[in-house]
Formats: C-alpha cells, structure tokens, sequence
C-alpha cells in the first residue's frame, strides 16, 4: 500500500476504472454517464480514485452529502489491487470528506452476501441499522444498511 494516494477523481479516471465496472459490481453497475453526471455535481458529491506512485489508477470512492447526512455511493478496488488496504484507504478518505461537510453520519447500503464489502465498513466503525429486502437482482439479494456516526 505504500505509495497509493487519493486525489479527486476526474472524467479521464474512467478510461481506466470503467472496463471494471461490470465484473465489479454486476447487476449493479452504474453507467458511464451516471458517473459522468455524478462527477459534475461537486456541491453534494465527492469522488475519489486512489493511485499508486506510478499514477496507475486501482479504485475509487464516492460520497453524497445532503443536510447532514453523507452516502457512500460506490467503493472499489481493481481485482490485481485487492488485499492491500485500498478499499480501508478510500472509505477512510471518503469518511474524512463527510466531516469536512459537516455529515453528522455516514450512511450505506451493501449487498448482504458481500462479505469482503461488509467486513472492511464494520472494521471501519459501520453498523447494520436495518435491511432493504431484496433490493437488489429483482428482489433475490437483501441490501443491509450500515451506519457510522460522526
Ligand atoms: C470490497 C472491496 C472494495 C475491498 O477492497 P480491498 O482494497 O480489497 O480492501 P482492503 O484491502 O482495504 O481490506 C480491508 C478489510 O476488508 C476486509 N476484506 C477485504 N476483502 C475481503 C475478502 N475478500 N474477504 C473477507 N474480508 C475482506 C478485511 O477485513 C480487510 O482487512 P485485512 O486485509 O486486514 O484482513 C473490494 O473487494 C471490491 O472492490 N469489491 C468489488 C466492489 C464492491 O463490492 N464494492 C463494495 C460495494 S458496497
């Protein structure tokens, strides 16, 4: 891990993080413009890529805040970077950037078979607060909704 870095993430990020998306998230892939359109919105969204010393790209975090409340949208980590503290080092920036904007809490919603996912929030303070029945893939997959104070 020594030698990645975040920095805000940028439209060109995407050439690089985008071919990932669907082996990523699956069924919950978002399109290339609802990140384009996620990018242009600043004063409610924050979205950061963490890179290696080189500049190679290997994931990226993003955050909506609104009134006191901040949403952890999406983390990942590309698949050859995985294990090595980047999904910690993202949600921990992405944390910091809640209190910068005043969050009072960060909210998210996981997929309940995700363990990796549910593992590293729950190291970083997250607690299960309520469950979305199936919310995602047509009702087959609960999401969990985590929490963390500020
Ligand atoms: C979830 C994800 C972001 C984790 O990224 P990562 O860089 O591998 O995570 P880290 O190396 O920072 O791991 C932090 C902790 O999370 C937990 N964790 C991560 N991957 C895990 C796995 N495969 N199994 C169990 N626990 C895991 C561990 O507690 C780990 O700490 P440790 O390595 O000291 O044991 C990554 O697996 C990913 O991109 N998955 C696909 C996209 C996704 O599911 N995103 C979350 C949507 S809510």
């Amino acid at each position: 891990m020594s030698g990645v870095r975040l920095r805000p993430m940028e439209e060109g990020d995407l050439d690089t993080l985008y071919p990932y998306e669907q082996q990523m998230f699956g069924s919950e892939a978002w399109s290339k413009l609802s990140y384009i359109e996620e990018l242009a919105d600043q004063d409610y969204r924050c979205y950061l890529v963490a890179e290696d010393a080189d500049g190679q790209v290997l994931g990226d975090g993003g955050l909506m805040t609104i009134d006191g409340t901040a949403q952890i949208m999406t983390v990942g980590v590309v698949p050859l970077a995985r294990r090595r503290g980047i999904g910690r080092l993202l949600v921990r920036g992405l944390v910091s950037e809640a209190v910068k904007r005043r969050a009072r809490e960060v909210l998210l919603e996981v997929r309940d078979d995700n363990d990796a996912a549910r593992t590293l929030y729950e190291s970083e303070g997250f607690e299960v607060i309520g469950t979305r029945r199936g919310y995602y893939e047509h009702g087959r997959v609960d999401a969990l909704v985590m929490r963390r104070e500020l």
